[in-house]
Protein backbone atom coordinates (compact mmCIF):
# COMPACT_ATOMS: atom_id res chain seq x y z
CA UNK A 1 0.00 0.00 0.00
CA UNK A 2 1.27 3.43 -0.90
CA UNK A 3 1.69 5.99 1.67
CA UNK A 4 -1.31 7.65 0.71
CA UNK A 5 -3.22 4.70 1.18
CA UNK A 6 -2.20 4.36 4.29
CA UNK A 7 -3.58 8.26 5.21
CA UNK A 8 -7.10 7.02 3.76
CA UNK A 9 -7.05 3.58 5.13
CA UNK A 10 -6.44 5.81 8.90
CA UNK A 11 -8.75 8.65 8.24
CA UNK A 12 -11.05 5.57 7.44
CA UNK A 13 -10.55 4.22 10.93
CA UNK A 14 -10.95 8.10 12.40
CA UNK A 15 -14.29 8.12 10.48
CA UNK A 16 -15.58 4.92 11.76
CA UNK A 17 -14.60 5.27 15.41
CA UNK A 18 -15.67 8.68 15.17
CA UNK A 19 -19.49 8.04 14.67
CA UNK A 20 -20.10 6.06 18.10
CA UNK A 21 -18.54 9.08 19.69
CA UNK A 22 -21.79 11.03 19.16
CA UNK A 23 -23.92 9.18 21.73
CA UNK A 24 -20.92 10.71 23.93
CA UNK A 25 -21.96 14.69 23.07
CA UNK A 26 -22.74 16.34 26.06
CA UNK A 27 -26.27 16.73 26.56
CA UNK A 28 -28.53 19.78 26.54
CA UNK A 29 -30.06 20.70 29.51
CA UNK A 30 -33.52 22.04 30.86
CA UNK A 31 -31.44 24.68 32.65
CA UNK A 32 -30.47 27.46 30.51
CA UNK A 33 -27.23 28.35 32.55
CA UNK A 34 -26.47 25.25 32.79
CA UNK A 35 -26.67 25.49 28.77
CA UNK A 36 -23.86 28.22 29.00
CA UNK A 37 -21.46 27.00 31.41
CA UNK A 38 -21.46 23.39 28.77
CA UNK A 39 -21.46 25.27 25.71
CA UNK A 40 -20.12 28.55 25.91
CA UNK A 41 -18.34 29.14 29.31
CA UNK A 42 -15.98 26.50 28.78
CA UNK A 43 -14.42 29.85 26.58
CA UNK A 44 -15.93 32.69 27.84
CA UNK A 45 -15.42 31.79 31.16
CA UNK A 46 -18.50 30.89 34.22
CA UNK A 47 -18.76 34.88 34.82
CA UNK A 48 -18.24 36.12 30.87
CA UNK A 49 -15.03 37.71 31.39
CA UNK A 50 -13.39 36.09 28.57
CA UNK A 51 -9.78 35.26 28.27
CA UNK A 52 -7.91 38.60 27.24
CA UNK A 53 -6.37 38.61 23.97
CA UNK A 54 -8.08 35.13 22.80
CA UNK A 55 -11.91 34.87 23.56
CA UNK A 56 -13.72 38.14 23.82
CA UNK A 57 -15.68 38.69 27.23
CA UNK A 58 -19.65 39.08 27.35
CA UNK A 59 -20.07 40.70 30.76
CA UNK A 60 -20.81 44.24 29.82
CA UNK A 61 -19.84 44.11 26.55
CA UNK A 62 -22.24 41.56 24.96
CA UNK A 63 -24.69 44.59 25.11
CA UNK A 64 -23.07 46.85 23.01
CA UNK A 65 -24.17 44.59 19.60
CA UNK A 66 -27.49 46.02 20.62
CA UNK A 67 -26.60 49.78 20.43
CA UNK A 68 -26.91 50.24 16.78
CA UNK A 69 -28.62 48.34 13.72
CA UNK A 70 -27.45 44.92 12.29
CA UNK A 71 -25.65 44.22 15.81
CA UNK A 72 -28.67 41.57 17.03
CA UNK A 73 -28.34 39.85 14.21
CA UNK A 74 -24.28 40.08 13.91
CA UNK A 75 -25.10 38.20 17.72
CA UNK A 76 -26.03 35.18 16.67
CA UNK A 77 -23.84 34.57 13.99
CA UNK A 78 -20.32 34.72 15.59
CA UNK A 79 -19.27 31.14 14.80
CA UNK A 80 -18.88 30.07 18.25
CA UNK A 81 -22.94 30.65 18.44
CA UNK A 82 -23.49 29.37 15.23
CA UNK A 83 -21.41 25.65 15.55
CA UNK A 84 -22.58 25.22 19.28
CA UNK A 85 -24.17 21.83 19.87
CA UNK A 86 -27.57 23.69 21.26
CA UNK A 87 -30.72 22.97 19.70
CA UNK A 88 -31.73 26.31 17.65
CA UNK A 89 -34.73 26.84 21.08
CA UNK A 90 -31.59 26.07 23.10
CA UNK A 91 -29.11 28.27 21.80
CA UNK A 92 -32.01 31.22 21.96
CA UNK A 93 -32.48 30.69 25.20
CA UNK A 94 -29.04 30.89 25.87
CA UNK A 95 -28.61 34.04 23.60
CA UNK A 96 -30.98 35.66 25.80
CA UNK A 97 -29.79 34.64 29.28
CA UNK A 98 -26.70 36.09 28.14
CA UNK A 99 -28.36 39.65 27.16
CA UNK A 100 -30.14 39.85 30.39
CA UNK A 101 -26.97 38.71 32.51
CA UNK A 102 -24.40 40.01 30.49
CA UNK A 103 -25.70 42.94 29.25
CA UNK A 104 -25.86 45.63 31.67
CA UNK A 105 -27.48 48.76 30.90
CA UNK A 106 -27.76 48.36 27.36
CA UNK A 107 -30.13 45.11 28.03
CA UNK A 108 -33.44 47.08 27.82
CA UNK A 109 -31.99 48.80 24.22
CA UNK A 110 -33.13 44.60 23.22
CA UNK A 111 -36.17 44.68 20.99
CA UNK A 112 -37.53 41.38 21.54
CA UNK A 113 -35.93 38.05 22.36
CA UNK A 114 -34.45 35.74 20.46
CA UNK A 115 -36.33 33.06 18.75
CA UNK A 116 -35.62 29.45 17.67
CA UNK A 117 -36.27 30.88 13.91
CA UNK A 118 -33.90 33.44 14.27
CA UNK A 119 -30.73 31.29 15.06
CA UNK A 120 -31.76 28.69 12.53
CA UNK A 121 -31.90 32.04 9.63
CA UNK A 122 -28.43 33.03 11.35
CA UNK A 123 -27.09 29.35 11.26
CA UNK A 124 -27.63 29.28 7.48
CA UNK A 125 -25.66 32.52 7.36
CA UNK A 126 -22.03 32.37 8.87
CA UNK A 127 -20.34 35.37 8.91
CA UNK A 128 -17.63 34.93 6.30
CA UNK A 129 -14.97 37.34 8.04
CA UNK A 130 -15.59 37.72 11.19
CA UNK A 131 -13.18 40.47 12.39
CA UNK A 132 -14.28 42.94 9.48
CA UNK A 133 -17.48 42.14 10.31
CA UNK A 134 -17.21 43.11 14.05
CA UNK A 135 -15.12 46.18 13.46
CA UNK A 136 -17.37 47.44 11.10
CA UNK A 137 -20.25 47.57 13.45
CA UNK A 138 -18.47 48.46 16.31
CA UNK A 139 -17.72 51.81 13.91
CA UNK A 140 -21.17 52.12 13.15
CA UNK A 141 -21.84 51.75 17.08
CA UNK A 142 -19.30 54.37 18.02
CA UNK A 143 -17.90 52.15 20.22
CA UNK A 144 -13.74 53.49 20.26
CA UNK A 145 -11.55 51.23 18.52
CA UNK A 146 -9.32 50.77 21.48
CA UNK A 147 -12.32 49.33 23.39
CA UNK A 148 -14.29 47.44 20.50
CA UNK A 149 -11.12 45.39 20.17
CA UNK A 150 -10.04 44.62 23.51
CA UNK A 151 -9.77 40.75 23.48
C1 LIG B 1 -14.29 27.16 21.49
C2 LIG B 1 -14.42 28.41 22.21
C3 LIG B 1 -15.74 29.11 22.15
C4 LIG B 1 -16.98 28.62 22.48
C5 LIG B 1 -17.36 27.22 22.93
C6 LIG B 1 -17.90 29.72 22.33
N1 LIG B 1 -17.25 30.84 21.91
FE1 LIG B 1 -18.05 32.64 21.59
N2 LIG B 1 -16.31 33.31 20.82
C7 LIG B 1 -15.12 32.63 20.84
C8 LIG B 1 -14.10 33.44 20.17
C9 LIG B 1 -12.63 33.06 19.97
C10 LIG B 1 -14.74 34.60 19.75
C11 LIG B 1 -14.11 35.77 18.97
C12 LIG B 1 -14.58 35.77 17.55
C13 LIG B 1 -14.01 34.63 16.80
O1 LIG B 1 -12.79 34.60 16.61
O2 LIG B 1 -14.80 33.74 16.46
C14 LIG B 1 -16.12 34.50 20.19
C15 LIG B 1 -17.07 35.50 20.00
C16 LIG B 1 -18.31 35.49 20.59
C17 LIG B 1 -19.20 36.63 20.62
C18 LIG B 1 -18.91 38.02 20.08
C19 LIG B 1 -18.32 38.85 21.22
C20 LIG B 1 -17.55 40.05 20.77
O3 LIG B 1 -17.44 41.02 21.55
O4 LIG B 1 -17.06 40.06 19.65
C21 LIG B 1 -20.33 36.23 21.28
C22 LIG B 1 -21.56 37.07 21.59
C23 LIG B 1 -20.14 34.86 21.66
N3 LIG B 1 -18.91 34.44 21.20
C24 LIG B 1 -21.06 34.11 22.35
C25 LIG B 1 -20.92 32.74 22.58
C26 LIG B 1 -21.97 31.92 23.13
C27 LIG B 1 -23.33 32.41 23.58
C28 LIG B 1 -21.46 30.64 23.17
C29 LIG B 1 -22.18 29.39 23.59
C30 LIG B 1 -23.39 29.06 22.87
C31 LIG B 1 -20.11 30.69 22.65
N4 LIG B 1 -19.83 31.98 22.30
C32 LIG B 1 -19.27 29.61 22.56
C33 LIG B 1 -14.91 31.40 21.40
C34 LIG B 1 -15.92 30.52 21.79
Amino acid sequence: MSAGGAVWAGAGLLLATAFPAAALDRPESADVAQNYVLFCGGCHGLDGAGVRHRVPALRDTVGRFLRADGGRELLLRFPGVTNSQLSDAGLAAVMNWCVARFGGDDRSAAPAPYTAAEVRAARSEPLLNVRVSRAAFMRRAGVPADEAGEY
